[in-house]
C-alpha cells in the first residue's frame, strides 16, 4: 500500500479553505478507495508543521487546533531515500517514522501554491501532485504570467505592470502608460488571491486610491482595462503533457462581489435552484455558451497550461467579451480549491477517481523526470 503525504493549511491568506479543499476533496476519497495510507500534514499559520490522525477531523479546526498545536510535537523531515516523516511519539522518547512515497500538497495561496513547497519536494526527490515548481512559481505572479502567455500570443486584456517603489520614486511616466488604458481599469497586487487588494476603478479620482490600496499588498502592481460585455469561465484541466479540460464553467457570483472573500467561499446556498455548488459559490455547468464560444474558451485554457508548463492539474480562469467575442486570459490557479471536483464529476470522473488519476500523473512525470540526464561525466576536478 502507497503512502500519501496530504499537505495542507500554510501560510497563506487561503489557509482555511485549503483545510476544506484537504479534508473533503483529498483525504477522504482518498481513504475512501482502501488503496493508500493517507498520511495528514498540517501547516499552522506560523509556518509549523504537525503530522497526526486527528488532523483529519474537520471538528478539530472548529475548536481547539491552537491547544492541539501547542501540545502536540512538530514533524521533522528526514530527506533520506525520498522524504520521511519524523516526530516524536510523546512516549518514552521513541520517535516515530514514515516514508512518503507521494505527497499531495492541497495548498491555497503563498508559501504552498507558489512553487515554494514544490521546491521542497524536489529537492527531497519525492513524487507530487500538481504543477511543479515554475509552473507554480509563474501561476502566483500574474505579472509574469501574462508575459508568458503573452509570449504565446494568448489574448490578455491590456495593462502595465510596475513596482511601487518605482511609482513612489517617480510616477509621471508610470500613470503616462497607465493613461493609455481605456477605463474602467482593475488595480491588483501582482501576487495575491482571492480578490485582496483588487480595485475596479471607473476614473483618474479613484486611481491613486487603488493604487495605495494595491501597493499595501505587494510591491509588484498590475493594471488592467476591464474586459466589457463580460462572460467570466473557468476551466479545470488535468494532466501533464496531454492534458484534458473538463467543462466550462460559469462561476455566478455578483459582479460587485468580484472582490469579496466571502462571496466567493461562504455563500454557496444563496444563489438559483438550477445552478450547482462549486467552491467558489454556485455556478452553471457547463457555462451557458454559444458553441463555437464554449470551444475556443476550452482550447484557449488548454493552450495557457502548456504555456505555464503546468502539470498534474490547475485551472484557468477566463474573461470573455460577448460581443466581440474575444475571449481573454486571466489567471491560472495551480491547485483549484477542493481541485474542482463537483466539475469532474459532471463530466464522469468521481472524486475518487481525480484523486486516483492525480497520484497516477505525479508518478508518470517523476518517473519522466528521473529518465533525464542530471549527471555529466568530466575531469574538471582533477585539473585543482
Ligand atoms: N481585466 C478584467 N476585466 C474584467 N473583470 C476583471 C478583470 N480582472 C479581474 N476582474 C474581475 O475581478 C475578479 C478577481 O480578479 P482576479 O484577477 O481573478 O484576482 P484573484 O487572483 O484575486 O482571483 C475576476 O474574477 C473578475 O470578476
Ligand atoms: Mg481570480
Amino acid at each position: 500500500m502507497k503512502t500519501v503525504a496530504v499537505i495542507f493549511g500554510g501560510r497563506s491568506a487561503e489557509h482555511d479553505v485549503s483545510i476544506i479543499s484537504a479534508l473533503t476533496s483529498v483525504i477522504k476519497p482518498l481513504e475512501l478507495t482502501g488503496q493508500y495510507r493517507v498520511e495528514a500534514i498540517y501547516i499552522a499559520k506560523d509556518g509549523s508543521w504537525y503530522w497526526d490522525d486527528r488532523l483529519k477531523d474537520i471538528a478539530l479546526y472548529q475548536s481547539g487546533i491552537e491547544d492541539f498545536c501547542q501540545k502536540a510535537p512538530k514533524v521533522h523531515l528526514l530527506f533520506e531515500d525520498g522524504l520521511t516523516l519524523v516526530k516524536s511519539s510523546q512516549f518514552a522518547g521513541r520517535k516515530m517514522y514514515r516514508h512518503i512515497d507521494v505527497a499531495f500538497p492541497v495548498m491555497h495561496g503563498t508559501y504552498g501554491e507558489d512553487g515554494s513547497l514544490m521546491g521542497l519536494l524536489e529537492m527531497a526527490g519525492v513524487p507530487y501532485v500538481g504543477c511543479g515548481v515554475s509552473a507554480a512559481a509563474v501561476a502566483m505572479d500574474k505579472v509574469l504570467c501574462k508575459q508568458v502567455t503573452g509570449a504565446q500570443n494568448i489574448p490578455t486584456a491590456p495593462w502595465v505592470w510596475f513596482l511601487a517603489s518605482e511609482l513612489e520614486r517617480n510616477s509621471k511616466p508610470i500613470l503616462a502608460e497607465i493613461a493609455a488604458l481605456k477605463y474602467p481599469l482593475f488595480v491588483k497586487p501582482a501576487r495575491l488571491g482571492s480578490s485582496i487588494g483588487i480595485t475596479r476603478v471607473t476614473d483618474s479620482a479613484q486611481l491613486m486610491n487603488a493604487l495605495e490600496v494595491a501597493a499595501h499588498f505587494d510591491d509588484k502592481i498590475i493594471v488592467e482595462q476591464a474586459v466589457a460585455n463580460l462572460f467570466e469561465v473557468t476551466v479545470p484541466i488535468m494532466g501533464n503533457d496531454q492534458p484534458v479540460a473538463a467543462l466550462v464553467e460559469q462561476p455566478l457570483t455578483k459582479p460587485d462581489d468580484f472582490f469579496d472573500f466571502d462571496a466567493k467561499y461562504l455563500q454557496g446556498g444563496k444563489k438559483g435552484s438550477s445552478a450547482k455548488t462549486g467552491s467558489q459559490g454556485y455556478s452553471n455547468i457547463p457555462a451557458d455558451l454559444p458553441k463555437a464560444l464554449y470551444e475556443q474558451a476550452q482550447s484557449l485554457a488548454l493552450q495557457v497550461y502548456r504555456a505555464v508548463g503546468c502539470s498534474g492539474t490547475a485551472r484557468v480562469d477566463l474573461l470573455i467579451d460577448t460581443q466581440t467575442e474575444v475571449v481573454y486570459f486571466n489567471e491560472v490557479n495551480p491547485m483549484p480549491g477542493s481541485l474542482y471536483a463537483h466539475n469532474w464529476r459532471q463530466k464522469g470522473i468521481s472524486g475518487h477517481q481525480l484523486v486516483t488519476e492525480l497520484i497516477r500523473l505525479a508518478f508518470e512525470r517523476h518517473a519522466a523526470r528521473q529518465r533525464l540526464e542530471t549527471t555529466f561525466q568530466t575531469n574538471f576536478l582533477k585539473q585543482f
